[in-house]
C-alpha cells in the first residue's frame, strides 16, 4: 500500500532542494528549470576552484577536462548512447545551428518543417535557404493534436528534393508527443535525414537515442533537467559520422569554433578518419 504521508515527506523534501521554488506555486513548462541547491552549490564550487587554481592553467585545463568529459558519460548514459556520440554546446538553438550548418547544402534542396517548431531553428533554416537556394516547406503537425496521423502528414509532405526533415520531439505549444521512431523510419526510407529538437523532450521522456535512430538530436540541461543555463548538447548517429565526412568536416569545424574544449570536439575529430 502507498505510504501517503511518507510520499508526502518525501516530495517536501525533494521541493527543499529548490529555492526558486520556496515562495511560489511553480509549474514548470519548459521554459527554463529551476536550479536545485545542489547545481547551485557545484557552479558556486567551480568557479572558487577556478579562481584558487587558476583561473588559467595547467591544472586547472586537466580538471575541467575530466569534470567535462564525466559531464558527456552522464548525459550518454542518461540518452542511451555513447560519448563519443554526444558535442557540449550552448543550447538547443546552438545544436540545430551546428547539425543545419555542416550540411553540404545544394540549391534545390528542401527542408521540411512542421508548424510547430522554434523561431530559434526557424531563423537558422531560413538564413540557410537565403544563401544556399534552399526552399523550405511547412507540414500542418499541429491540428494531429486529438485526431489525424503525424507520420502520414509527414508522408505527403516529403519532396523527392527533401533532404532534412526538422521537427520536434515533444511540441512546445501543445505538448504533443510525436512517434519520432515510425517518423525516423519513413524519412531514412526516403533517404531524408532527421533533425530533432529535443528541448521538450529530455529531461522529460526517458529516451533512448539509439533505438531512435535520428541523425540529430538537440537538447539543453537547462529546461526539463533543472540544469544551468549555457549547457547543451548535440547528439550525433555513429553511421552519420562516418557516411557523411563532407557534413563531419564542417560540424567539426563549427564545434572547434564554438568551444575550446578537447574533449567536447575528440568525437567529432575522431569521426573525420
Ligand atoms: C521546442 C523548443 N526549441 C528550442 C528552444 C530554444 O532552446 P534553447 O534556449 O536551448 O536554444 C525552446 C525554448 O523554449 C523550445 O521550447
Amino acid at each position: 500500500m502507498l505510504d501517503t504521508a511518507n510520499t508526502t515527506d518525501q516530495l517536501e523534501q525533494h521541493r527543499q532542494e529548490f529555492p526558486g521554488i520556496n515562495n511560489k506555486l511553480y509549474f514548470n513548462f519548459g521554459g527554463q528549470g529551476p536550479l536545485p541547491r545542489a547545481a547551485l552549490e557545484a557552479i558556486i564550487d567551480t568557479h572558487k576552484y577556478l579562481q584558487h587554481h587558476g583561473p588559467f592553467s595547467t591544472k586547472v585545463n586537466a580538471w575541467l577536462q575530466q569534470k567535462t568529459e564525466f559531464l558527456r558519460q552522464n548525459i550518454a548514459a542518461e540518452l542511451g548512447v555513447i560519448p563519443e556520440t554526444i558535442a557540449l554546446t550552448e543550447n538547443v538553438t546552438v545544436s540545430c545551428n551546428i547539425a543545419l550548418w555542416g550540411i553540404n547544402w545544394q540549391a534545390g534542396d528542401e527542408i521540411l518543417l512542421t508548424d510547430c517548431e522554434h523561431p530559434g531553428v526557424i531563423a537558422t533554416v531560413q538564413e540557410i535557404a537565403r544563401r544556399f537556394g534552399v526552399k523550405i516547406s511547412t507540414c500542418p503537425i499541429q491540428q494531429t493534436l486529438n485526431e489525424g496521423d503525424p507520420v502520414s502528414v509527414i508522408a505527403q509532405a516529403l519532396q523527392t528534393n527533401t533532404r532534412v526533415l526538422v521537427l520536434s520531439h515533444v511540441l512546445w505549444n501543445t505538448g504533443q508527443v510525436l512517434p519520432l521512431a515510425e517518423i525516423v523510419q519513413l524519412c531514412h526510407e526516403n533517404s531524408v535525414y532527421v533533425l530533432v529538437d529535443g528541448a521538450q523532450s529530455v529531461g522529460c521522456l526517458p529516451l533512448n537515442l539509439s533505438e531512435l535512430q535520428a541523425d540529430f538530436y538537440a537538447f539543453t540541461g537547462h529546461k526539463w533537467w533543472c540544469g544551468p543555463a549555457g549547457v547543451g548538447g548535440l547528439y550525433i548517429r555513429p553511421q552519420f559520422l562516418r557516411n557523411y565526412s563532407r557534413l563531419l568536416s564542417d560540424g567539426a569545424v563549427s564545434i572547434l569554433r564554438l568551444t575550446a574544449n578537447r574533449v567536447t570536439r575528440k568525437p567529432m575529430v575522431d569521426a573525420l578518419k
